[in-house]
Order: C-alpha cells, then sequence, then structure tokens
C-alpha cells in the first residue's frame, strides 16, 4: 500500500511501486483530468505538481512521491497562481480541443508560482516540453503574460 497527499487529501492505494503517478491518479484515484499523450515524458499532457513543481508524472514511479504533496488540475485553481491561469485561460479562450490543456496550466501555473514575471524566453523554456497539435502556443503565451500581470 502507498500513501499520497493528493490535491490535500490522503489517498492510500494498492498500487506496485513502478506504476506511474499517471495511472495512479486517474485509475485508482478517479482523477482523470490528468491525460495520457506520449507516455515517454515529450507531450506535457500528464504534467501535475510535486510540491509546487511541474513534473511528468507517465513516468514518475509512484514510489518516488514519496510525502510530496501531489496536485493536480483538478485543484491546481485553488493556488493563487493556479487561479490566475485559469483565470487568464478563459478570458482569452486559450483551449481549442483541450487534451492538452491540463498540461499547459499546471507548467504555466508552476512556472507563475516560482517566477512571478517571466520574461519570453522563460516562458518560451517553461512551456517548451508541452506539445499542443491545435497549435495554440500563441494564446497560451498572451494568458501567461496576462495572468503575471494580476500576480
Ligand atoms: S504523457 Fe507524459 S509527457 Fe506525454
Ligand atoms: S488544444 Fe488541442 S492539443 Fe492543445
Amino acid at each position: 500500500m502507498t500513501t499520497l497527499t493528493i490535491n490535500g487529501q490522503v489517498h492510500t492505494v494498492d498500487a506496485p511501486p513502478d506504476m506511474p503517478l499517471l495511472w495512479v491518479l486517474r485509475d485508482l484515484v478517479g482523477l482523470t483530468g490528468t491525460k495520457f499523450g506520449c507516455g515517454i515524458a515529450q507531450c506535457g499532457a500528464c504534467t501535475v505538481h510535486l510540491d509546487g513543481v511541474a513534473v511528468r508524472s507517465c513516468v514518475l514511479p509512484v514510489a518516488a512521491v514519496g510525502d510530496q504533496k501531489v496536485t493536480t488540475i483538478e485543484a491546481v485553481g485553488e493556488t493563487p497562481a493556479g487561479k490566475k491561469v485559469q483565470t487568464a485561460w478563459r478570458q482569452l479562450d486559450v483551449v481549442q480541443c483541450g487534451y492538452c490543456q491540463s498540461g499547459q496550466v499546471m507548467s504555466a501555473a508552476s512556472l507563475l508560482a516560482s517566477n512571478p514575471n517571466p520574461s519570453d524566453a522563460d516562458i518560451d523554456t517553461a512551456m517548451a516540453g508541452n506539445i499542443c497539435r491545435c497549435g495554440t502556443y500563441n494564446r497560451i503565451r498572451v494568458a501567461i503574460k496576462q495572468a503575471a500581470k494580476e500576480a
């Protein structure tokens, strides 16, 4: 049994130690907002936070989480940076098909939490691992800047 703190709640799950956190979240805990894209840390769809830092849950064995706090898209709006990001996302209508957007929001929220006034280069670096097949990159950049102004 593994005990995890996810979105402020303690969960005990019966998962093999090498099971990726993504599948623990989706299949054992029922938090399906975090998406599966590539499974090899190349697309960012599965991004969650560990103690506020963006990580790729598809390649993170659940045993490596330890007592770090997991935050997913379902609760990132309760953090100051996540709330600002989601507000800007809605105001600027960033989303197209939506599949990549949980991961985009999680990466953007982690960026703003650590760097409230990111430069264009900071944004490009932080968001480089989040792929969007719909090409919403320009709206994402504008939305991050708008969220930073609110910070
Ligand atoms: S599903 Fe994890 S990075 Fe693509
Ligand atoms: S909004 Fe469709 S993949 Fe990003």
